[in-house]
């Protein structure tokens, strides 16, 4: 089947003016509007997931009717987009990658769609948690424009929204996990629910917390634009090479 793909934009967005379709669900309304955005030479799905505004914090934003509203207007493959604090030295800040595992860390969101209301519950396989083909597909489309873009790590999902204590990220680095993010959880796992290939591109914007002497907001105002920079050329280049 052919991918008919929707982007997930996080923090650092670029508003698109359109005012798009206000998709209601059975789970409440999405973060935003759904528009179309040109990417290469294809028209793509687009939603800002913290809101137009930049108002829903991570544990605030409806999961559930992003993704559905997604599938219902027409997806079947999301490309997130998803800031994140730097622990290993497996990637640096200013740099994009696409992570391979994830450990979920988040509590107390709505995080699937088995409520209870299906006669018998299906325990979907979450292993690996980023769509293996979609991965390598954008891999291969960043190494045929030189876009550097790390292949692989562990994400690992946090709460927030405040940032993480060192011993917190000494923690999760403990654990094996290499970036830290807020909204990768449950996104990645409601795709799956939903059957769609799910791909989390983590833009490098800090070094984590106790990671460096700077404070993490000077480090995300410094960094921030490389990555995204990164982050839309290989997106341009995804969409004009698939298309
Ligand atoms: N921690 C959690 N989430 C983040 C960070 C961080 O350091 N940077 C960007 N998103």
């Amino acid at each position: 089947m052919s991918r008919s793909v929707a982007i997930i934009d996080g923090s650092g967005f670029e508003p698109v003016n359109d005012p798009g379709v206000r998709h209601e669900t059975p789970y409440g309304m999405p973060s935003a509007a759904i528009r179309t955005v040109r990417k290469g030479s294809s028209e793509v799905l687009w939603l800002p997931r913290h809101g137009d505004l930049h108002t829903l914090p991570p544990h605030g934003i409806n999961y559930r009717a992003n993704i559905y509203a997604l599938k219902a207007a027409g997806a079947n493959a999301i490309i997130a987009f998803n800031t994140v604090g730097v622990i290993s030295d497996r990637i640096r800040p200013g740099q994009i990658g696409l992570p391979h595992q994830l450990i979920d860390y988040t509590w107390g969101r709505e995080h699937t769609y088995a409520d209870g209301s299906a006669e018998t519950v299906d325990h979907i396989e979450f292993d690996p948690p980023f769509a293996p083909g979609f991965r390598s597909d954008l891999l291969a489309a960043a190494r045929a424009h030189d876009i550097e873009c790390i292949d692989g790590g562990v994400y690992a999902a946090t709460q927030g929204p405040r940032l993480e204590t060192a011993a917190e990220i000494d923690r999760l680095e403990r654990d094996g996990a290499d970036v830290v993010g807020m909204t990768g959880m449950p996104e990645a796992s409601l795709a799956a629910e939903l059957g769609l290939e799910y791909v989390l591109l983590a833009l490098a914007v800090n070094p984590a917390a106790g990671r460096s002497d700077g404070s993490i907001h000077e480090e995300v105002a410094r960094f921030s634009r490389t990555a995204r920079d990164k982050a839309e050329a290989l997106v341009e280049h995804f969409f004009g090479a698939s298309a």
